[in-house]
């Protein structure tokens, strides 16, 4: 159990990098199930849910070497395609290897996920269309299993775009027999990374990053070894947007892709954070009053669900009322009661938060929930008049590498406490 101790009230100011995509990479990592020899994968972030999915591929017998942010993966010595239940309840995204082991060796068997603070976040989805790729699935005792000789391509039409389903039906489509199209298909840019990991390596696909995509079937002797570097992560880098911003800093932050960051930027123009877009980078220079702004969670292009809360906590510092409608998740709200105890004024009726400005936030002992609503508390405490402590980090330090020094490094004042 860590906890971070935070003095707030100090502008940020400096250069800060952003990592590799944790969200790109998991799936990146999966991926190299479907052939069978040495990918290599640089500027992989150095995140726990990373080291699960290495645990993963070795607990299937693929051999890993990571070196800093460059991961070697060998899947030429993978034996099992079971997943055991410990790694599935360690992380959601253990799902992942299910259509590349499928595609790969025609037979997987895993268990349920675990539980998740944001959602139930069942996978219908994503056995719908590996059923609708000829995979025989079935379901019991808490243990999925899906087996094919080999699977043939498919017209899927999604029931909504789904990130996880989009990605395992891609990569189990890759070693298919014939065409298979995914139609109102997740267009994140984490897909279309996966769609030129995928094609460096032998695959056919077009169409990542719109809402159809074509995948034309090869064999696992057309398959090869790739070698790709991970986009850098949007969420990672807009966090670190915001954090400028509710400091009032003075942050340059690098190794962006702006484009992937325009539903964020549109948002923060409304709210009156000045900023400057370079080409991989944007300068933050918080100079004015924050202004309240609408804002609803949507599929990419659309606002981001995973800078909900650190908008949320941006926004309870604005001059005005905010309404933020959460329509990806229906349990994302958690972080508001922390933020209410440090003196925030937000009031939930159903998926809305009606955020009323305040003047200012105080220093209080709080819990992260998750990932994000734990990144937008170390925010608001930042901001914060006095002390915050916050508890239960390692929620955060699944999807930030090692958050408190990137920041401290700015002229933060936080402390991490082993209990
Ligand atoms: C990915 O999760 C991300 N995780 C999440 O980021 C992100 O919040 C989410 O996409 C949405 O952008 C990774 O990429 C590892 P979905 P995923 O399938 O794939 C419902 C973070 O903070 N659904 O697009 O699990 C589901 O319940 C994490 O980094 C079904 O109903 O998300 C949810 O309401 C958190 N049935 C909605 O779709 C299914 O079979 C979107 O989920 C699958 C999903």
């Amino acid at each position: 159990m860590q906890k971070f101790m935070i003095v707030g009230g100090n502008r940020l100011k400096g250069i800060i990098r952003t990592s590799g995509s944790k969200n790109a990479t998991l799936p990146l990592l999966a991926a190299c199930i479907l052939n069978a020899g040495k990918s290599v994968i640089h500027e992989a972030p150095r995140l726990k849910d990373v080291a699960v999915m290495q645990d993963l591929l070795m607990y299937l017998g693929a051999k890993v070497n990571c070196d800093r942010n460059t991961i070697e993966v060998d899947t030429s010595s993978i034996q099992s395609v079971e997943i055991s239940e410990d790694l599935m309840r360690r992380m959601r995204a253990s799902n992942l290897v299910l259509g590349a082991l499928l595609g790969r060796f025609g037979r997987v068997r895993t268990s349920y996920p675990g539980g998740c603070q944001i959602g139930s976040r069942p996978m219908n989805l994503h056995l719908k269309g590996l059923k609708e790729l000829g995979a025989k699935i079935q379901e019991k005792f808490g243990y999925i299993t899906a087996e094919a000789e080999r699977l043939r391509g498919a017209d899927i039409h999604l029931d909504l775009p789904s990130v996880g389903a989009t990605e395992n039906i891609l990569m189990a489509a890759v070693l298919a027999e014939g065409v298979t199209t995914i139609r109102n298909a997740a267009k994140e840019p984490e897909i279309v990374d996966l769609q030129n990991f995928l094609n460096k390596m032998g695959a056919r696909i077009v169409g990542a990053g719109t809402d159809t995509i074509k995948i034309e079937g090869v064999t696992q002797g057309d398959l090869k070894p790739a070698v790709h570097t991970v986009i850098p992560d949007r969420i990672e880098a807009g966090t670190h947007l915001v954090a400028a911003a509710i400091t009032e800093g003075d942050v340059t932050v690098t190794n962006v892709i702006p484009e992937h960051l325009e539903p964020l930027l549109a948002k923060l123009r409304e709210a009156n954070v000045s900023f400057t877009v370079g080409e991989d980078q944007i300068k933050v220079q918080g100079n004015g009053k924050i202004k309240a702004v609408d804002i609803k969670t949507m599929s990419y292009p659309g606002f981001p669900t995973d800078m909900q809360p650190q908008m949320m906590a941006l926004l309870s510092l604005a001059d005005g009322t905010s309404i933020i409608t959460e329509t990806i998740f229906e349990n994302r709200f958690k972080h508001v009661g922390e933020m209410r105890r440090m003196g925030a004024d937000i009031k939930v009726e159903g998926q809305s938060a009606i955020v009323k400005g305040v003047e200012k936030l105080s220093g209080a002992y709080i819990e992260a929930s998750d990932l994000r609503a734990g990144a937008a508390l170390v925010l608001a405490a930042l901001a914060a008049e006095d002390g915050t402590v916050i508890e239960n980090v390692a929620h955060i330090d699944r999807g930030y590498e090692r958050l408190e020094l990137k920041y401290n490094a700015l002229g933060a004042r936080i402390i991490r406490v082993h209990n």
